[in-house]
């Protein structure tokens, strides 16, 4: 099949960005450009997309909601034995890539992901919506299943086990935090000359460097 979109283009030329509004160390601007999508209403402002990857270098990528910024930690829920989770077991090397249309910015961050710890992702598990919490015990997220009566049969069934009573997070299910190495922010500008700034964490000193790369 083919499909031509050549003619899809569209200049960016709402925003720049310059080295004088950058920080020392990049975690306090990717947080104010988070509360900038927000503030803006953008649609979902939070979205991140999460990369993964197998042992020997298979990428794999989904969308997963931003849930904190902790301890310049980048902070999201799932299932442990998801797709994903069973990569994470094998290789903590992960990237993440906001993307905000309407602003004409994303950010690219690369790092290691580790496991909250279970009172933290049980924190966060207590506080969702019921039929959250019901939909995150039932669902073996990534498996086939047989239909989508069955899962709706199994959410049902643990809708009612769990009736005027406490859910327990189960233990498939919990946080997972991304120290981040690498963050690097990228502004759209005219003719496809768009501002991109890197930070580069030095692993020994802790201190990041920064450098404008080319667009
Ligand atoms: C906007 C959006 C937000 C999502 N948020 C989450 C999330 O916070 N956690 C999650 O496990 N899946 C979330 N998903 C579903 C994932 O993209 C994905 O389908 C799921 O985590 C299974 O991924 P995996 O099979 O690669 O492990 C979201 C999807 C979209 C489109």
């Amino acid at each position: 099949m083919d499909l031509h979109l050549e003619h899809i283009r569209r200049e960016y030329s709402s925003r720049q960005l310059s080295r004088k509004d950058l920080p020392k160390e990049p975690l306090s601007i990717v947080a104010q450009w988070l509360e900038e999508a927000i503030e803006m209403k953008v649609n979902e402002p939070t979205a991140v997309i999460v990369a993964t990857a197998t042992p020997d270098g298979r990428p794999s990528m989904r969308t997963v909601l931003l849930k904190e910024l902790l301890d310049d930690r980048f902070v999201f829920y799932s299932n442990y034995e998801s797709r994903k989770g069973q990569q994470i077991a094998l290789n903590r090397h992960v990237a993440l890539t906001f993307l905000w249309h309407e602003l004409e910015r994303q950010i690219h961050i690369e790092g290691t992901i580790e496991r909250l710890s279970p009172q933290e992702s049980d924190a966060y598990f207590d506080q969702r919506p019921y039929k959250s919490r019901v939909g995150a015990r039932i669902s073996p997220q990534s498996r086939p299943i047989p239909s989508r009566e069955y899962i709706m049969g199994l959410f049902a069934a643990e809708s009612l086990r769990f009736i005027g009573r406490h859910i327990p997070r189960p233990e498939h299910w919990g946080g997972w935090a991304v120290t981040p190495q690498r963050i690097e922010l990228w502004q759209g500008r005219d003719s496809r000359l768009h501002d991109r700034f890197l930070y580069e964490k030095d692993e020994t000193t802790g201190e990041w460097t920064l450098h404008r790369i080319a667009p």
